[in-house]
């Protein structure tokens, strides 16, 4: 963090007054930090805290009436390394979708050079109101990352999903994008594999299952961010990722995702395999749309082959690889029999009983034990953090 420079928008909401705690987390940190309050947040927290603990003087309006100065929205643009709005209220919120300009902080936002995330803080029925999904649907569409609200008390005295993510939450996702670019993984090359496998039964249905891809492309982010080459295959997702050092293989099945991973694995020095590989196909693949004949309609299915059981067959003490598992019961005991089994030096598990955790979501929760007998419980927290904590766990493990 140390030099980075961070910009916070600051909107009107009672999360407000938690934001003091996070700009104390940054500027402890060593990042510079300057702050750009729209007029309604100055009721919930003072400008005078705001700027005392940045160290810097606050925008709030354009036009500063006292010195006849102005607040250049694009000085403001061109000076950052990450802008963060926290806590993003459901009325920022949709001028950013539209593309308003009408405070200080949507100008700043509209000029931004580089990434902007959002803290979005409401009450509950405002939060879970489509039209604030389709709002944060949209922005995140437009390339801004949201660190997902937490479920808990509201000021109303409602309980439930709205809550802004705690300042330590809100720090560990900047610090995954700021304070990861440090090239600790140039001259590596990881193969990733992400999302799930589509086992066509016929030419138009297929046995799949709800892994989003979320997870994988997360972490194979963060490794380019640190510098690694990355070859990420994987299976139907809606995601996209693009940079200089990715190559990003498409495949449907788990023999196409098998084969892919066969053609590099020798090259890589990590392998991470986050995508969710069905283990069985069908037997037979019809040719033409199977006819609705019958009453009932059996399908035989055959294993499908193992491709992190493959990887770990074939590693070399050179490479290091990593696999997850995915349980609804027993999560250590099934983890520890995969990470033995597969040959792993560690393994990611994660629970679909825990709220907030496994398939879709944007965020996770997992357990990480590896072959040295070490365990390490993490909190619930953003994908994007839940990736950089695997690869700092990674880069300990090799020393
Ligand atoms: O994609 P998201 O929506 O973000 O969700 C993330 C996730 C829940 C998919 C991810 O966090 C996760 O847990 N991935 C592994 C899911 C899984 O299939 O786990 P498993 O316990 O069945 O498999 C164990 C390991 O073997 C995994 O690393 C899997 O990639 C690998 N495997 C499994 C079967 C197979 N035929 N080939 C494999 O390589």
């Amino acid at each position: 963090m140390r030099g980075k420079r961070i910009l916070l928008g600051i909107t009107g909401g009672i999360a407000a007054y938690k934001i003091a705690f996070l700009i104390r987390l940054l500027k402890k940190n060593g990042a510079d930090v300057k702050c750009i309050m729209t007029p309604a947040s100055t009721e919930f927290i003072s400008p005078l805290v705001v700027s005392t603990l940045s160290n810097n003087p606050v925008g709030i309006e354009f036009w500063n009436k006292k010195d006849g100065t102005w607040n250049n929205h694009v000085e403001y643009g061109l000076w950052a390394d990450l802008f963060i709005i926290a806590p993003l209220t459901a009325n920022t919120l949709s001028k950013m979708v539209q593309g308003s300009c009408d405070s200080l902080l949507l100008a700043t936002y509209l000029s931004m050079k580089t990434k902007t995330i959002v803290a979005p803080a409401m009450d509950l029925d405002m939060y879970i109101h489509p039209s604030t999904k389709r709002n944060l649907a949209q922005i995140e569409k437009d390339g801004v990352e949201i660190i997902p609200a937490e479920i808990g008390e509201l000021a109303s005295g409602l309980t439930g999903e709205g809550r802004m993510a705690e300042p330590e939450t809100i720090f560990s996702a900047i610090e995954a994008i700021v304070g990861a670019s440090n090239n600790d993984f140039l001259g590596k090359k990881v193969v990733i594999t992400a999302g799930p496998t589509y086992e066509a039964l016929d030419p138009v249905r297929f046995i799949g299952n709800h892994s989003s891809g979320k997870m994988g492309f997360k972490i194979a982010q963060d490794f380019l961010n640190r510098g690694a080459k990355v070859i990420l295959v994987t299976g139907p997702t809606n995601l996209s990722l693009e940079d200089d050092n990715l190559s990003l293989i498409k495949i449907k099945s788990a023999e196409d995702m098998l084969s892919e991973v066969q053609n590099c694995w020798k090259n890589c020095d990590f392998g991470i395999f986050a995508a969710a590989v069905a283990d069985y196909r069908p037997k037979n693949q019809a040719i033409e749309k199977i006819k609705k004949k019958t009453d009932e309609l059996t399908i035989e299915l055959v294993k499908n082959p193992d491709i992190l059981n493959w990887a770990g067959s074939v590693k070399t003490e050179n490479q290091c690889l990593v696999g997850f598992a995915l349980e609804t019961q027993n999560l250590l005991e099934n983890g520890a029999k995969k990470l033995e089994a597969k040959n792993l030096n560690f393994i990611v598990m994660n629970s679909l009983k825990d709220n907030g955790a496994g398939f879709g979501v944007d965020t996770n929760k997992i357990t990480i034990l590896d072959n040295r007998n070490n365990l390490q419980s993490f909190e619930l927290k953003s994908k994007e953090a839940v990736a950089k904590d695997i690869i700092d766990y990674l880069k300990t493990y090799i020393g």
